[in-house]
């Protein structure tokens, strides 16, 4: 029982500490024409919910790809879709197709920071706690402390908080990746973390240790019997999990190549995003690896 006000605890603090963040501005705020990765974001909920699917990774002329053109995998634009759909039915001012560009307000603001937290209350915050109890060894007390460091990491919540990107569902879904395979669960952590993938194509740089513990795992088991049985389970498993998060775009080849074209800007430079903010990209960037840090030397 005193483990679980503990472990409330924990979240009250964290939860405590991200909401106090957020009442600082966003990066960007009040700079035009560009703003910043909260205007990206909101772009993205105007884009998705007023144009139909197979538009939303074109250039057309109703989606100018140089203004904030989405370039983030499926689950993002989905969750845009869902959270553009929300603002509308709240205020249809801030999605307006054109019109909304730049739209700044106090309850906007209020708003989108709320996304944020949903987000962590439905995905990060259950994936830590999930983690630190059955993944941490030791003392009750060992297992919240571990908590408590994850959930107040400076890090993920100044990104997030502070300067606005939803990092909190990628990495959250990570590391309930992270929890599947350390319970024994490969599918449903393959599931997991084929998600994450999905989210924010930047998972990608945690796909290796993914790939060699579960190759590593299946080769122990011999591949040529029980082994091979199962690298073909979890082969499938990440297939099927990839092809319903790109359903709507499988149907037209042109379709995929221009997503993955998105994704993986090679034509345009890899690194075109990053001029106009070079900080931010790159301490996004290191929120991941701090985190696989803090997960490692637990
Ligand atoms: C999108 O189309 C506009 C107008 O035709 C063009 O100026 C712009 O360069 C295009 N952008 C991309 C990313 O293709």
């Amino acid at each position: 029982m005193e483990g679980w006000s503990l472990v409330s605890l924990c979240v009250l603090l964290g939860l405590t500490a991200r909401w106090a963040v957020s009442l600082n501005p966003y990066s960007g705020a009040g700079k035009a024409p560009l703003f910043g990765d909260y205007e990206a974001q909101r772009h993205w909920q105007e884009v998705t919910c007023n144009l139909p699917v197979h538009q939303w990774y074109f250039n057309t002329t109703d989606n100018d790809l140089d203004y904030w053109g989405l370039d983030y995998p499926p689950l993002t634009a989905y969750h845009s879709l869902l959270c553009g759909h929300v603002a509308k039915f709240i205020n249809p001012a801030w999605v307006e197709l054109y019109a909304s560009r730049g739209f700044e307000s106090t309850a906007h603001k209020l708003y989108m920071r709320a996304t944020v937290l949903i987000a962590d209350i439905f995905i990060y915050i259950p994936a830590v706690v999930s983690y630190c109890l059955y993944l941490v060894n030791g003392s009750v007390k060992k297992k919240v402390a571990t908590m408590l460091c994850i959930l107040l990491y400076p890090g993920l919540t100044l990104i997030d908080y502070g300067h606005f990107q939803y990092n909190g569902v990628s990495l959250g879904l990570t590391l309930l990746g992270v929890l599947g395979l350390g319970l024994g669960r490969d599918l449903l952590g393959s599931v997991a973390f084929t998600l994450a993938l999905n989210y924010k194509q930047m998972e990608l740089y945690h796909s290796l240790p993914f790939f060699c513990y579960l190759l590593g795992k299946c080769a122990k088991q011999g591949l040529t019997g029980r082994g091979l049985m199962q690298l073909l389970k979890i082969s499938v498993t990440v297939l099927v999990t990839f092809a319903l998060c790109w359903l709507p775009f499988l149907s037209d080849p042109g379709q995929l190549l221009q997503v993955v074209h998105r994704l993986f800007p090679v034509a345009r430079g890899l690194f075109e995003k990053c001029l106009p903010m070079p900080s931010c990209t790159n301490a996004a960037g290191n929120v991941g690896g701090i985190f696989i840090a803090v997960l490692v030397g637990r």
